[in-house]
């Protein structure tokens, strides 16, 4: 899954009166768009995230300011800043996140494939790292 996270650039529309990108659902990232949240008012310092999702995928996008995202399977992290309102970050299922160095005037747009659910959350690491060693365990225990 950690390799399946990518950067997609976005159709960006210039003229005089500046700009406009758009995004569009099973166009420009591989699902169809349930649900939108946005971070914002970022308190200096604070880190987000600090969890995985069974199902969810998402695209991150730094829509004003930037902010870092470390994407982690458990094994291997990969680590990217967002900087650019044309620029997503598209996050697969079962990749553990987290967001920090948050400018002050930030915005994290988020476009999710789910409705918000809390049974699709792993909130403590060490769950999550059990689950990507022995995924079936896992599944047997949600049935
Ligand atoms: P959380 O997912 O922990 O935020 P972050 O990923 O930024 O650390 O969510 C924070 C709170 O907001 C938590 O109480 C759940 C709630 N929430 C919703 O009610 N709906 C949503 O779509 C999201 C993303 C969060």
């Amino acid at each position: 899954m950690l390799a399946a996270a990518r950067l997609v650039e976005l159709p960006e529309r210039h003229d005089d009166r500046g700009s406009l990108t758009f995004i569009e659902g099973g166009q420009h990232l591989p699902f169809s768009i349930r649900r939108v949240y946005y971070l914002h008012g970022t308190t200096p310092g604070a880190r987000r995230g600090g969890h995985a999702h069974r199902e969810l995928q998402q695209l991150f996008v730094a829509v004003a300011g930037t902010f870092d995202i470390e994407l982690s399977d458990g094994d291997d992290a990969r680590h990217f800043t967002l900087a650019r309102p044309s620029v997503g970050l598209y996050v697969p299922q079962m990749l553990w996140r987290e967001l920090d160095a948050f400018s002050t005037d930030a915005v994290c747009l988020v476009l999710a494939s789910e409705h918000y659910g809390e049974a699709d959350y792993f909130r403590d690491y060490d769950d999550f790292r059990n689950a990507m060693l022995a995924p079936h365990a896992t599944v047997k225990e949600a049935e």
